[in-house]
């Protein structure tokens, strides 16, 4: 707000409104219901950092009125929506864990290949989507390994509907494609559009997007060959990340294999699945 100090306009700088602590719970308790997600007791820079420009859409100076918006019955739905699409976060680039494709690769995929030659049919899921960048990245592998006459079924998920519909886009800025992507997938596989760059039809349309909480019954999906759930379950808790793995257990063919983020692991959480190291990665391979 500009005020006159002596003559001179100066800035002062905004009073933040401490969130009090009941509606510090109130958040946690409504985006742990929401989405699974974690929020610690001092994150309180978090919550501010994703939180405020959703009060300001709504109209509201504090992360204290938008509680009491979200309290309000009538204010749930679009604005339950924007509170989970603002605390979820999308970090991903392609070939994220290189070491990972390369299993998938050199190791995993060469003898699936042999024992479904009759059928040729191979089926993933990538459990935690985002912008598309890991599912992409598959898709272009498995061309590249001459499989596009194959029956290749990709599902990709997500909780975010707007990270969906970008991941759906396949279109990509010039900051995206440089991280991970190899220049000969790009001359490859895009086509430039203005300063991005747009995937080509024969990659995007192998893969089929579909809203999907984690947390939700998997009954209806799968079987899968490979599942990616990388770099999503650091966000939820013991019980949470148990069942999820208990899920994705249930979806992937016997002598299936998971794959996580460098920061995860099944240890301790489940005995569904044996460790295995192929190179400088680690997967988790269903007996
Ligand atoms: C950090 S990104 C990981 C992207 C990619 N798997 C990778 O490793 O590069 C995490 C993604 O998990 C999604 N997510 C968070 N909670 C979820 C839930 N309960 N169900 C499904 N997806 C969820 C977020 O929307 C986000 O796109």
């Amino acid at each position: 707000m500009a005020t006159m100090i002596g003559g001179l306009a100066s800035t002062r700088p905004q009073q933040k409104t401490e969130i009090q602590p009941e509606n510090y719970r109130f958040l946690q308790d409504y985006i742990y219901r929401e989405s699974g997600i974690v929020i610690d007791a001092d994150k309180h820079y978090l919550l501010e950092a994703r939180l405020a420009p959703v009060a300001r859409k709504q109209q509201v100076d504090t992360l204290n009125d938008l509680c009491n918006l979200l309290r309000a019955t009538s204010a749930r739905g679009e604005l339950r929506q924007q509170v989970v699409e603002a605390m979820t976060t999308h970090e991903t680039l392609f070939f994220r864990d290189l070491a990972q494709y390369d299993a998938v690769r050199t190791a995993i995929l060469p003898p699936l290949i042999e024992q479904r030659k009759h059928t040729r049919q191979l089926s993933f899921w990538s459990a935690a989507a985002s912008s598309g960048q890991e599912v992409y990245s598959l898709a272009m592998m498995l061309l590249e390994m001459g499989l596009g006459d194959w029956r290749i079924n990709i599902l990709a998920t997500d909780l975010s509907e707007q990270i969906l519909d970008r991941a759906r886009e396949g279109r990509f800025m010039q900051i995206e494609v440089n991280r991970g992507l190899p220049v000969s997938y790009l001359v490859k596989y895009f086509t430039r559009q203005g300063l991005d760059w747009q995937l080509k039809e024969n990659v995007r349309r192998m893969v089929r997007f579909q809203k999907f909480d984690l947390r939700d019954s998997m009954r209806t999906l799968g079987p899968f060959d490979i599942v990616f759930c990388r770099n999503v379950l650091i966000y939820f808790d013991q019980e949470t990340k148990k069942k999820i793995l208990e899920g994705i257990r249930g979806t992937l063919h016997n002598g299936g294999h998971l794959m996580l983020g460098g920061a995860e692991t099944t240890l301790s959480l489940t005995d569904s699945f044996a460790r295995v190291t192929v190179g400088q990665a680690v997967l988790y391979r269903v007996p």
